[in-house]
């Protein structure tokens, strides 16, 4: 449904996308994550035909995005970052008006609002103020607006970013349902937990160059397997009555098992970075102990994925 190869895309001295290369399938829901300024909007303008590549090919449902910008804009569906307000518009007014902008027969218009107010569960707000309803709303109506011409391919820019955990638990659902519909999703975000569970595949892009592309399940392996030399992080809290954590920091020191110990005492905390993963812990304990350190919790720090997964691969890269 989409497939790029080579795409590059400068401002002036900046290149903002560089040699991006990718294929997204039917019924696909991609995940492309990212920090601040990779390329993600980028990439999606170029898709849309809103920008024009400096070098490279793509194309969407088999339409070249240097070909037919009629046929592109026909089959995909773009929710840029921010949702344009217009003021004193309703929900309806707002979607009529993106209705008979994609030239939507005047007669199907009702029942085509209907349809996609139901699906992004906004009936109730038909004739509220776009301007009154809230950002998670706001956020539903952004993807309301692209469904109202039934693309077949969305490209929505950060759909859950300023979301509450609930609005984004509902916009998940939302977008399942329509990978499950067939549409093919590109989806983009900072932090790949908020899109993890709704993504069948993902891509982790960083100034402008695609790191890895493929599935969820195959980047926790190749971070497991690329992380063979780096071990756990175990998070020790100490007691108040406890001599402070910057005390005891010494009787960790020098052990090879230790790659290196950060203590605060603000936190009371010590975070230990073991030097070899699946290593028995309990030596931390001893020592601690040992040195008259009194324990309140021990704990294993989680990896976050797209951390480890950037640090490993640009690691790798340089
Ligand atoms: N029209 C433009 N003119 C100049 N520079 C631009 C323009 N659009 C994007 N850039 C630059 O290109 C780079 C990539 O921007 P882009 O918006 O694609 O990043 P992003 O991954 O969407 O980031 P964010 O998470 O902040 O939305 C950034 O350094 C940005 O400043
Ligand atoms: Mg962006």
């Amino acid at each position: 449904m989409i497939s790029i190869k080579g795409l590059s895309k400068s401002f002036g001295p900046l290149k903002a996308l560089d040699d991006l290369t990718l294929e997204i399938g039917p019924g696909e829901v991609f995940g492309f994550i990212g920090p601040n300024g990779a390329g993600k909007s980028t990439t999606m303008k170029l898709l849309s035909c809103l920008i024009r590549p400096d070098a490279g090919t793509a194309s969407v449902c088999g339409h070249d995005i240097a070909g037919d910008a009629g046929a592109i804009r026909r089959n995909v569906g773009y929710m840029p970052d921010f949702l344009g307000v217009y003021d004193d518009l309703t929900v309806d007014e707002y979607l009529q008006f993106f209705a008979a902008a994609f030239k939507i027969p005047r007669k199907q218009r009702a029942v085509t609002i209907g349809s996609v107010l139901e699906l992004t569960d906004l009936v109730e707000k038909r004739h509220a103020l776009v301007d009154s309803l809230s950002r998670g709303m706001q956020q539903r109506l952004g993807v309301a607006r692209v469904l109202v011409h039934d693309p077949k391919v969305l490209l929505l820019d950060e759909p859950a970013s300023g979301l509450d955990p609930r609005a984004r638990i509902e916009m998940r659902s939302l977008l399942l349902e329509l990978g499950r519909m067939g549409k093919s999703l590109m989806v983009s975000s900072h932090i790949l937990s908020e899109l993890a569970e709704m993504c069948t595949s993902i891509g982790i892009i960083e100034r402008g160059r695609l790191l890895y592309s493929g599935s969820i399940e195959d980047a926790y392996q190749r971070t497991r397997a690329m992380g063979g030399s780096q071990g756990e992080c175990v998070v020790v809290t100490l007691e108040a009555d406890s001599p402070p954590p910057s005390t005891l920091e010494a009787s960790l020191a020098g052990d090879d098992r230790v790659a290196s110990v950060k203590a605060s005492d603000a936190d009371r905390t010590l975070r230990v970075h073991l030097t070899t993963p699946g290593i028995s812990r309990h030596f931390v304990i001893e020592r601690l102990a040992a040195a008259g350190g009194r324990i309140a919790s021990f704990g294993i720090e989680e990896i976050k994925l797209e951390d480890a997964f950037l640090k490993l691969t640009t690691g790798a890269l340089q």
